[in-house]
C-alpha cells in the first residue's frame, strides 16, 4: 500500500448513534439525519438499504435532474443527508446480516477494532471493490485493469476508441512517452497495445500510481513503465516524443484529492501547456483527449484547448478527431437519471497537437 493513500473517512466507536431496529416510521429517520444527527440500523443491511433508497427517491422529487448543475446540487444534497447513516465495523466485518463483505475495511485501518463508517462511502467502497476485485474490460485491450480505491477509471469507452484508432494511424516509432494524470492506467495499456515500451506515468492521486502499478505486476509490463506520483510531469527530467492527458473537465474547485480527477483550478490550462513545452521537442506529439460538454453545459463559453492553442505558437494543432457520445455510462449503467439534452449533444474530442519547438 502506497504511504497517504486516500481512505474513507470513518469515526470512533464511542460516537452518539440512534439506533433502529426494521420497522421504524422512515420519517421519524428522516427527520433526525436533517438535524445532522448520527442514525444506524441493527440486525440486517437490508433495512439500511430499503430506508437510503426510500430516501434516494424523495430527493430524487425534490431536486429534479434538468442537467448538469442540478444533478450536481442533487448529488451533494443526498450526500450530506445519508452522510448521517452511520454502519458499524467490528474486526473488518459490518456486522448487519447480509452486508457485503469489503476486505479493504479491514487492510485500510489495521489495529483499528471498531469503528463506524458513513452509508454512502460504504457503498462507494462496495461499488470499487467489485471493479477492482472482478476487474474492468476496455475495448481493444486483452486483459482486465483492477482500478484500486479512490482511482479514477472511465465510464465511457469513446475516447479510448479514439485514442487506439489514433495509435494505430500514427505507427511511427515514438521513443519516450509520457501519461500525465494517468488515473487507472488504462492509456498507458494502449501505448504498450501499439508497442511503446519506454513510457512514464504521473497522478496527483497516490492511489492511481499504486492502481497502475498492480496492474502491470500482473502482467509482468512494470519494466516497460516509470511510474511517479505528482503534478503534471512530477519531476521528470527528459523530453517525450509524445505527451498524452486526459485531464479533469470541469472548472472549479475540488474538494479532495479524489475530485481533481474531475475539476481543475484557475491556471491549469496554462501551466499544464508551460510544463508541457519543457518536456517536448520539435515535431514532438502532444494527445489531449477532451468533450464539449463544458460547452453544451453552458459551464464555459470557450472551449480552454481552443482558446490556448489560438494564442500559443509553441504548439500547432495537426487534428482534431471526434465521436458521438454513446448513451450514458456504456460501462457502468448506474445511471442516476434520464440523460440530460446537454448531455445527449455530448462529442468527445482527441486533439492531436504538435509542439513547434518555438
Ligand atoms: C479524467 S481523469 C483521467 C484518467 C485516465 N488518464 C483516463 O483516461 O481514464 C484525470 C486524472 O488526472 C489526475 N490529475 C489531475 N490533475 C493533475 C495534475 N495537476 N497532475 C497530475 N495528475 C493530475 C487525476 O488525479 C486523474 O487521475
Amino acid at each position: 500500500m502506497p504511504q497517504n493513500y486516500i481512505k474513507p473517512k470513518v469515526f470512533d466507536c464511542n460516537t452518539e448513534v440512534i439506533q433502529f431496529g426494521p420497522g421504524n416510521k422512515y420519517g421519524k429517520i428522516e427527520k433526525l439525519i436533517q438535524q445532522n444527527k448520527k442514525v444506524g440500523f441493527t440486525k440486517t443491511f437490508g433495512t439500511a438499504l430499503a430506508f437510503y433508497s426510500w430516501l434516494k427517491k424523495r430527493a430524487l422529487n425534490k431536486y429534479s435532474i434538468k442537467d448538469y448543475r442540478s444533478e450536481r446540487l442533487f448529488r451533494q444534497k443526498f450526500r450530506e443527508l445519508t452522510s448521517n447513516i452511520l454502519i458499524k465495523v467490528i474486526e473488518g466485518k459490518v456486522e448487519l446480516k447480509g452486508a457485503p463483505h469489503i476486505p479493504w475495511l479491514k487492510e485500510f485501518f489495521p489495529g483499528k477494532e471498531c469503528f463506524y463508517i458513513s452509508f454512502p462511502e460504504f457503498l462507494g467502497m462496495n461499488g470499487a471493490w467489485q471493479w477492482f476485485s472482478k476487474g474492468m474490460r476496455f475495448p481493444g485491450l486483452p486483459y482486465r485493469l483492477h482500478p484500486f480505491y479512490g482511482t479514477y477509471f472511465p465510464t465511457r469507452t469513446e475516447h479510448l476508441e479514439l485514442f487506439d484508432e489514433w495509435l494505430n494511424k500514427n505507427n511511427r516509432r515514438f521513443g519516450k512517452a509520457i501519461d500525465v494524470g494517468t488515473g487507472c492506467g488504462v492509456l498507458v495499456f494502449y501505448m504498450l497495445k501499439h508497442k511503446i515500451t519506454d513510457i512514464s506515468a504521473t497522478d496527483i492521486n497516490p492511489n492511481a500510481i499504486y492502481s497502475l502499478k498492480n496492474d502491470l505486476e500482473k502482467h509482468d509490463l512494470i519494466q516497460n513503465v516509470q511510474l511517479r506520483q505528482g503534478n503534471f510531469f512530477a519531476g521528470f527530467d527528459k523530453k517525450f516524443d509524445l505527451v498524452t492527458f486526459n485531464p479533469p473537465w470541469i472548472p472549479g474547485k475540488p474538494k479532495s484529492a479524489i475530485d481533481r480527477a474531475i475539476y481543475y483550478e484557475n491556471g491549469m490550462w496554462c501551466d499544464f501547456f508551460n510544463e508541457t513545452a519543457n518536456h517536448m521537442s520539435a515535431g514532438s506529439k502532444l494527445v489531449l483527449l477532451f468533450s464539449n460538454f463544458p460547452l453544451v453545459e453552458g459551464i464555459c463559453n470557450i472551449h480552454p484547448i481552443q482558446k490556448q492553442m489560438e494564442s500559443d505558437n509553441r504548439f500547432r494543432v495537426s487534428n482534431i478527431v471526434t465521436k458521438q457520445k454513446k448513451s450514458d455510462n456504456s460501462l457502468n449503467n448506474k445511471s442516476l437519471s434520464e440523460e440530460t439534452e446537454a448531455k445527449s449533444k455530448e462529442i468527445i474530442e482527441l486533439w492531436d497537437i504538435e509542439f513547434t519547438g518555438k
